[in-house]
């Protein structure tokens, strides 16, 4: 498989035109769940040990990261209707954008979505087998899902189902060791490469303007999908290029040094 350009940049998404990235068939976003100084509530983080005898520990009152709150959606709207390729003439071609968010945020990803021209929507549910609401076990039923949503403008998107019915949920397949933990809310690259194979080809562009961890990325280039992406966050660039995109840029590299010097050898012959 021909591995594509894989690039992540340390800026806010906003500034996407000073880096003439190709237009994306899709745009994968983890958007901030605005949680603020609450991150870690209910979640035995909270405490020394994960036990509230030992008191609190440095999680507790703490945000999952400084940039998780103040997120501005209509900016990322924005940059989706410019980003994503215009609507083609046929079928089955058309973009989309896969939004993770917190369920009370759902709605009003969708109301901002169709004041930018994106009017249909499809949601998601991914189903997990824990919780990290533990402290409240006792008390109440507790969380174990996430949800996104796939917004479209007008015709349904591109679809590879390969003849099989898709349901709109998904089991939370956590990824192995292969994959580096880098980001508090990190997404499984296998959850995220189910998504591309749907709505993508191999040679399509998928872009991640809220990369973290660089995980969508690596999903997509891994996939033979061209992969591009943003975070502002300076550890966590440095990390996701280091640790979650280092094998990948070495693909890319030897990939493009075994094709200069096949095009050496022909100008030679
Ligand atoms: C919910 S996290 C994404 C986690 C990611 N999906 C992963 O699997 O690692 C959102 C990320 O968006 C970044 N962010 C917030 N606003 C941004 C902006 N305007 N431009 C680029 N990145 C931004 C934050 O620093 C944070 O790391």
């Amino acid at each position: 498989m021909k591995v594509q350009k894989c690039e992540l940049y340390n800026d806010h998404f906003q500034n996407y035109k000073v880096y003439g990235i190709p237009k994306a068939q899709l745009v994968i976003a983890d958007i901030p769940y605005n949680l603020g100084k609450n991150a870690y509530a209910s979640n035995p983080a909270w405490y020394v040990d994960g036990d509230n005898k030992n008191g609190e520990s440095n999680l507790a009152g703490k945000e999952f990261f400084d940039t998780d709150k103040d997120f501005r959606i209509a900016e990322f709207m924005h940059f989706c209707s410019h980003m994503l390729i215009k609507e083609p003439k046929e079928s089955g071609k058309s973009p989309a954008m896969i939004v993770f968010c917190a369920f009370e945020q759902m709605q009003m990803v969708i109301d901002y979505a169709k004041k930018y021209g994106f009017n249909g929507y499809i949601p998601l549910v991914f189903i997990k087998n824990f919780s990290a609401q533990v402290l409240k076990a006792n008390m109440k039923i507790v969380g174990a899902t996430e949800y996104a949503l796939v917004l479209y403008r007008e015709k349904l998107p591109k679809f590879n189902n390969g003849g099989k019915m898709i349901f709109n949920w998904f089991n939370w397949e956590k990824d192995g060791n292969e994959i580096p933990k880098i980001h508090p809310t990190q997404k499984p690259v296998k959850v995220l490469k189910r998504l591309i194979e749907i709505f993508t080809d191999v040679g399509d562009c998928v872009i991640d303007p809220c990369a973290g961890s660089g995980s969508t990325l690596r999903a997509a280039a891994e996939l033979g999908r061209k992969a591009y992406g943003f975070e502002i966050k300076k550890d966590f660039f440095k990390e996701a290029n280091e640790r979650m995109l280092s094998e990948i840029r070495i693909d890319l590299l030897a990939y493009m040094q075994a094709e200069q010097k096949q095009q050496q050898q022909m100008r030679i012959m």
